[in-house]
């Protein structure tokens, strides 16, 4: 069987990473308004999804059902530029890991395309 990023990862650098990257996603000028709840909770939820997502246990639906991100973005209005913002906030936070620069990049390279496709404003609106 293939190895999953979830493995090379592993789970402390998974918290870590995400600790890290809402730490700068609530401070950041562009996207920091869309977020209204609890840090703590937003961190847990992203925990369990991104554990899943990396290619690890079903943590995510277990709690909380089907992902269905897009259509749980929906409320948000989610510009291009945020898509962007969002996105170097998770290259910053990855950038902290202590983990090899090739893994870095494609784990960002996999964030890419789905925070694109959490765009639902504006003229590149998929
Ligand atoms: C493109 C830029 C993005 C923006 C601006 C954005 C913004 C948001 C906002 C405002 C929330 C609600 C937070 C709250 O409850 O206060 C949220 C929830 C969430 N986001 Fe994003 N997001 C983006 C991309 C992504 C991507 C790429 C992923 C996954 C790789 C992701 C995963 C999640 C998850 C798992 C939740 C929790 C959903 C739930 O159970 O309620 N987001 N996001």
């Amino acid at each position: 069987m293939q190895t999953t990023y979830f493995e090379l990862l592993g789970e402390e650098n998974i918290r870590m990473l995400v600790d890290r990257f809402y730490d700068l996603v609530f401070e950041h000028e562009q996207i920091a308004h869309l977020f209204k709840t609890d840090k703590e909770e937003i961190k847990e939820k992203q925990r369990l999804f991104l554990t899943q997502f990396l290619g690890g246990p079903p943590l995510y639906s277990e709690k909380h059902g089907h992902p269905q991100l897009r259509a749980r973005h929906m409320p948000h209005v989610i510009t291009e530029d945020d898509a962007v913002a969002w996105l170097s906030c998770m290259a910053k936070a990855l950038g902290t890991l202590p983990i090899d620069e090739t893994l870095k990049d494609a784990l960002f390279k996999r964030f890419v395309p789905t925070a694109m496709f959490m765009v639902n404003s504006g003229e590149n609106t998929p």
